[in-house]
Parts: structure tokens; sequence; C-alpha cells
């Protein structure tokens, strides 16, 4: 038995980094996934390695989060081909840096879109397949920086606050009018992913670079993508059926502070 068996996961941003390692997770504990990014080459890629494993199990959608029609059709195609959905990751996502003096509105509205207005638009869509298909789980990727500032990281700190707030509102709505959806986010600190190159590269680069990070974690080292994957696959779990508006943090204990 795996611990997703029956589960049908459509996963955001699943080309590289973290939303490819959910994949891989994710069907090696049983479930269907549908791997959607912007780079549908990436996604192809991604179902491709999971396919190798679990033949059948994975399917791609070329789809950018911020556009309605894509959410459609990505939706409606990962409901046909896995049979339904009652797992949304909302993973994919831009960093973006900035102070309150170098930002511009051109970044500022790039970052809310990328990262916040495209969980609205496509969890919106997504809620009849989810309540067709419940027990179902919600779960939005946000980021210690949901929960704690920087002064370089305006735009980002707030979207991904935003993004913490909105999972407990859709938890609570979906809770209070009687379905059996669940909505989390989950907060990781700097884990070993494509995003994090320039913010290595600031620090100088290479090991140096990797330092200047890992000095501000407690558990002095960054995270590794499966350590989120952890807390994803747990929360798309019906072992999690009674958690709804948590946010989880893998964060080596820096929120701690
Ligand atoms: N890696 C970290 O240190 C870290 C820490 C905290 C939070 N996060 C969050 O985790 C999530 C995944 O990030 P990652 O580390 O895997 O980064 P990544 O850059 O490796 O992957 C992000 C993926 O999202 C895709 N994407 C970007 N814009 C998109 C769009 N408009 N439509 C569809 N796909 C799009 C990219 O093509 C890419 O495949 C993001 O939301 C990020 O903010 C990452």
């Amino acid at each position: 038995m795996g611990r997703l068996d029956g589960k049908m996961a459509l996963i955001t941003g699943g080309a590289q980094g973290l939303g490819a390692c959910f994949a891989r997770m994710f069907a090696d504990e049983g479930a269907k996934v549908a791997v959607s990014d912007v780079n549908g080459d990436g996604a192809e890629a991604t179902a491709a390695a999971v396919n190798e494993r679990h033949p059948g199990k994975a399917f791609a959608f070329r789809h950018d989060v911020t556009s309605t029609a894509d959410w459609e059709a990505a939706l409606d195609g990962a409901a046909a081909a896995m049979g339904g959905i009652n797992v949304l990751v909302n993973n994919a996502g831009i960093g973006v840096f900035g102070n309150i003096e170098t930002e511009t509105m051109e970044s500022w509205r790039k970052c809310q879109e990328v990262d916040v207005d495209s969980i609205f638009i496509g969890t919106q869509l997504a809620m009849p397949y989810l309540k067709e298909a419940a027990p179902a789980s919600i779960v939005n990727i946000s980021s210690v920086a949901g929960l704690i500032a920087d002064g370089n990281m305006l735009s980002y700190n707030v979207a991904k606050a935003s993004v913490w707030m909105m999972s407990k509102s859709i938890a609570l709505h979906c809770a209070r009018a009687g379905y059996d959806i669940r909505c989390n986010s989950v907060h990781p600190v700097f884990t070993r992913t494509p995003i994090i190159d320039p913010l290595v590269a600031l620090g100088g680069g290479g090991e140096d670079g990797e330092c200047k990070l890992t000095r501000q974690i407690p558990l002095r080292r960054l995270g590794e993508p499966e350590d989120v994957g952890y807390a994803v696959l747990y929360l798309a779990s019906d072992e999690s059926r009674f958690v709804t508006a948590a946010e989880i943090k893998v964060d080596g204990g820096i929120t701690a502070q």
C-alpha cells in the first residue's frame, strides 16, 4: 500500500526543483500525477522520468499559471487523464529581489501575478474537480519569506504572506461549507533548487555563497527538495485528514530565532 494510493494530483511548476521532486515522491507512494509548467518541455521530462519508474502514472501539461485559459485546459486535461483531481499542489512561483527604493511597479505586479493571483485563479477553477473527487487536499507552497521579512524581498515577502493567509481563508470556507477539502501551506527555507542560484551568487557564489545562507539556519545546512517533499506528501495524504488551515515550516529552525 502506498501512502497516496488513489490520489490524483495536479502539481504546478513541476518542470524542475521542488515540483519535479514532489511528482517523483508522489508517484513512488502510489499517486497519479499531472505535472504542469510554463516550461512544457521540462514538464514532459519530469513526467517521462516518473513514467520510467511507474509506467502510465504521470502526465504533462504546458501551463502558465497566470493564464485562466491555461488553467482551464490543464484542469480539464489532468482530470481526463487521471480520472479526476483530488490533490492540488500550487507550487509554481518566482523569486523577486528589491527593496522599497528599488522595486518597480512592473516587478511588484509580476511577483503578485505569478505567486498569488495564480493560486486564486487556479484554486477557484479547481473547486468543482476537488469537490467531485473528495476527500481532497490543497497544498500551497509559501515560504519562510511569508512569515519573516527581508529588506530586499519586498514583493516576495508580501506575495508569500498572501499565500499563507489565502490558504487559511480557503480552508475555513471549505470546512464551513461542509466540503471534505483541506487547505494548508508549506514554508520552506533556502532549499537546493535553481531558484536560490541568485542568492548563492549574491553571497559570492559556490560554497562561500551557500555558507552565507546556511549561517542563518540553526541546523546549518540548506534544505533538500525531499525535506519539503515529505511535508507536502503528508499534507496530500489522508494521514493529515484532521489538519487544515495550518502552516508547516520546513526551515531548519530559522523562524524560531
Ligand atoms: N527553493 C527554495 O529555496 C524555496 C524556498 C521557499 C519557497 N520556495 C517556493 O517553492 C516553489 C518552487 O520553487 P523551486 O525552488 O522549485 O524553484 P524553481 O525555480 O526551481 O522552479 C519553479 C518552477 O515554476 C515554474 N514557473 C515559473 N513561473 C511559472 C508560470 N507563470 N506558470 C507555470 N510555471 C511557472 C518554472 O518554470 C519552474 O519550473 C516556489 O513557489 C518558490 O517560491 C522555494
